[in-house]
């Protein structure tokens, strides 16, 4: 179990300072990430994209997801490891869902688990009812959510609308069916920025964005568009480090090195005991 706890996370909250969170996909820059001092580390299914070379989220299983949170969760000390519930894995059957939502705190040594609801739906406010009720403290997401791009037809951003909009009111009517559930914060992504605000102020519980402007709790980011890495990019993500070049550099040079003989070099080999 990590440092951080979910009454660390409302804390800071309740004292009015922004939280933050990244994904993470392995222990190394889970290590790395937990070092830099954030307070959550999501092991998101955008791992399908972004770490396992699939096309999107979809295809991503639950054997996946328990992977990748075990490493995450070895090398996080401090932040709130979160897992995410891969598509499918919840909402068929309320039984199944808790199962699987259980099994990233007994068996991948997670802190929380996260789950994705679409406007209205009842079957996972159901799911984290249980979940919490249970001792499973979950995350809720709404907006643009990854595992329905199919029925939203797209990465379509929502609430365009507006902010007083039907399909806002029923965004804000959901997020607070998450909280009456149990949630102990809620991520919301592809939002405009007025709805995304409307439903901050309709929760009390921390809004985590992305792609939802300012006026959120805190701010999640991809971890490998953040670092420059191989990522698909989020259109409104920033980018800090350019790990790509860095990376095809390094290879470059160790070709070269090989290839021209310069590596390995005499104090790169072993010696007998006598001669060192
Ligand atoms: O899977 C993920 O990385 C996510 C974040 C974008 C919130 O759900």
């Amino acid at each position: 179990m990590s440092e951080t706890t979910i009454r660390d996370l409302q804390w800071k909250y309740d004292e009015g300072e922004a939280l933050t969170m990244l994904t993470a996909y392995d222990a190394p820059i889970a290590r790395l990430v937990d070092r830099g001092g954030v307070d959550m580390i999501l092991v998101g299914d955008s791992a399908g994209h972004n770490h396992l070379g699939y096309d999107g989220t979809l295809p991503v299983t639950m054997e996946d997801q328990l992977s990748n949170t075990a490493a995450v969760a070895r090398a996080a000390e401090e932040a709130l490891v979160i897992g995410d519930l891969p598509f499918l894995s919840y909402g068929t059957s309320l039984e199944k869902s808790v199962e699987n939502a259980g099994r990233f705190l007994k068996e991948a040594g997670a802190d929380a688990v996260k789950l994705e609801t679409a406007p209205g739906g009842e079957a996972t406010v159901e799911v984290v009812s249980r979940c919490t009720e249970l001792g499973i403290p979950v995350q809720g997401h709404l907006g643009l959510t990854p595992q329905r791009m199919n029925q939203l037809g797209g990465a379509v951003i929502q609430g365009r609308e507006g902010a007083e909009s039907a399909a806002a009111d029923e965004l804000v009517e959901t997020a607070r069916a998450l909280e009456a559930a149990g949630i102990f914060s809620l991520v919301l992504e592809g939002l405009t920025e007025a709805v995304a605000k409307r439903i901050s102020e309709a929760v009390s519980v921390p809004t985590i964005g992305i792609g939802a402007g300012r006026h959120v709790d805190g701010q999640v980011l991809v971890i490998t568009d953040v670092l420059g890495l191989g990522g698909e990019g989020y259109s409104l993500s920033k980018q800090y480090a350019d790990l790509d070049g860095i990376i095809e550099d390094a290879v470059a040079d160790y070709v070269e090195d090989v290839e021209s003989g310069r590596f390995p070099a005499r104090e790169n080999t072993y010696e007998p005991i006598d001669e060192q």
